[in-house]
């Protein structure tokens, strides 16, 4: 029987067999469940993941209680991780609580200030068995409460980086390359050749947020450079929405919570599926 795992062997084996493990952002039993139905049955490691909103919404108690029932009942690496998590205080208390994995967002801080910050996450997260994804460069666009205007959105420059992981000890790194949290106003421009770069001069797992409404094509070919975690969110929330709205203008008398919110997982679940088959991640557990 399995236990919730760190990131740390999933992603160092994405990044050898050049694939990516998804992490799906969740937010109640009914999100958990659609993820690890589908990472189950097409037999792919999987990360839930959840922002600091969603944790305190949830609960991080039973956030890590239904995580871990999820471990004990299917073969598959499961792991829960801290999304955009800010302060070394949250992270240590969710640490503590069970989560194994987590982000330090100290994106909008300088350079020196980042590293910093990341060090001290990673020392402690290190001595409790569990990983630390940090950020360089900075993402536009809005996920949960974090809001980013384009014009504070920074790319990371690859020399930076390589110091970066050499003076935190970080497990996996976040870059800035042009995608953002959300929707895009038309197709998204990604620099390829400064994530190459990155991926030539670094060989830890890399992690590609605001993967939604990226075009598959271009997520596969940045797991191609060494990404090796792929964040979707947006693209999760809309069909699920969708689905429970349609439920209600076809039903409108329905007051049944097993009922709606069964299409909304069904709609959930289809794109899941996709986006297992386009991070390569399937018979990977
Ligand atoms: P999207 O909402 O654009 O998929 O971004 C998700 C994400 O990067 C979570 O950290």
């Amino acid at each position: 029987m399995r236990e919730i795992v760190s990131t740390k062997d999933i992603l160092i084996n994405a990044r050898k067999g050049r694939y990516a493990v998804p992490a799906f952002n969740i937010h109640n039993l009914e999100t958990i469940q659609a993820v690890v139905e589908v990472a189950a049955e097409m037999k792919s490691p999987v990360i839930l993941a959840g922002t600091p909103s969603t944790i305190d919404y949830a609960g991080g108690d039973y956030i890590v209680a239904i995580a871990q029932a999820a471990a004990k009942k299917y073969d598959i690496p499961i792991a829960i991780h801290l999304d955009h998590f800010e302060t070394f205080d949250e992270i240590k208390k969710y640490i503590d609580m069970g989560f194994k994995s987590s982000m330090i967002d100290a994106s909008h801080e300088l350079f020196k200030e980042n590293i910093k910050l990341t060090k001290e996450v990673v020392d402690y997260a290190h001595s409790k068995g569990a990983t630390v994804e940090a950020e360089l460069g900075r993402l536009g666009g809005q996920e949960d409460d974090l809001v980013v205007d384009a014009k504070d959105a920074a790319f990371t420059d690859p020399d930076s980086a390589v110091e970066f992981v050499k003076l935190t000890g970080v497990d996996s790194l976040a870059v800035a390359i042009g995608t953002a949290h959300g929707l895009y106003h038309g197709e998204p421009k990604l620099d390829f050749d400064r994530l190459e770069k990155i991926g030539q001069i670094l060989d830890i797992p890399l992690v590609l947020h605001g993967a939604s409404d990226v075009p598959d094509e271009m997520v596969k070919r940045a797991i191609t450079y060494g990404i090796s975690k792929v964040n979707v969110a947006t693209d999760l929330k809309i069909p699920f929405s969708d689905a429970v709205k349609k439920y209600f203008i076809e039903n409108p008398d329905a007051n049944d919570p097993r009922k709606y919110m069964t299409p909304g997982k069904n709609a959930m679940k289809e794109i899941i599926r996709h986006k297992i088959l386009v991070m390569g991640s399937a018979n990977r557990a």
